[in-house]
């Protein structure tokens, strides 16, 4: 499968693109499996597409009663602390959505343990996740998948825990592994920003170099992967 690149001339258009998109995997995963499950990213860019889906014009455009939001990552943290991702998404989806969500017990004082809780509600939910947020960190990692990681190795377990990361906040992660974030119906990167340009360039055009750049290990086993990239982002895209 080609990659598929879309390329939106800024943020805010970026956003509503890929809201439409949701919207169609939300309603054909509930006309035909009866419930949508989307795995959310953390971070700050997603922040405008959450709080998007639960403006006045968005929020009945989505089943939110038939769908299940998932966390593709979150910081070891409790879910009041200012580095949780849980934190950031429920404040930016409000109270209503964000009921919907099946949060990682970061809190807990071992990250294993709640790793393996994890995996076990992911799998309450479903089989697969429909949709599949990502983000790409500067140094190439997304969800929490960390450069030269031991997480990166995993083949079995659906959701590991990880070390302390080497980027901030230098806390531990619980994370999604390539085995789960694979096996999703549709995987979205939403980046945004020139200064992501020469890694997207790198990841995008580049060979799968797994230890250096994990993006690169982002290959759906029977699914779709979509680039959404505004203009800065896509700098250094050949056309
Ligand atoms: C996290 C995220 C992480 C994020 C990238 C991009 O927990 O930090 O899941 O993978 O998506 O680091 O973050 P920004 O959107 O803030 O650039």
């Amino acid at each position: 499968m080609p990659t598929q690149i879309h390329i939106a001339h800024d943020a805010t258009q970026l956003i509503e693109d890929l809201a439409e998109i949701l919207v169609r995997d939300a309603r054909e995963a509930i006309q035909k499996r009866g419930v949508w499950i989307f795995a959310l990213s953390g971070g700050s860019t997603p922040k405008a597409l959450y709080n998007l889906l639960a403006s006045p014009q968005w929020i009945g455009r989505i089943d939110w009663n038939n769908s299940v939001l998932l966390f593709g990552d979150d910081r070891a943290v409790g879910p009041d602390d200012e580095n949780s991702n849980y934190k950031m998404a429920s404040e930016a989806f409000g109270e209503f959505i964000a009921s919907r969500i099946v949060r990682i017990e970061g809190e807990d004082s071992d990250p294993d343990e709640a790793a393996k809780r994890y995996e076990v509600r992911i799998r309450e939910a479903g089989d697969r996740v429909d949709s599949n947020l990502l983000g790409l960190g500067p140094d190439g990692h997304t969800a929490s998948l960390f450069p030269h990681s031991p997480q990166l190795n995993e083949t079995e377990r659906r959701v590991v825990a990880t070390p302390v990361s080497t980027l901030k906040p230098f806390v531990r992660r619980i994370t999604m592994t390539y085995p789960e974030i694979n096996n999703s119906r549709k995987i979205y990167f939403l980046i945004t920003g020139k200064d992501k340009a020469d890694r997207v360039q790198e990841i995008v055009n580049g060979p799968c170099d797994v230890q250096n750049l994990p993006a690169t290990g982002i290959e759906p086993t029977d699914g779709d992967l979509i680039w959404f990239l505004d203009v800065g982002a896509a700098t250094q895209l050949s056309r």
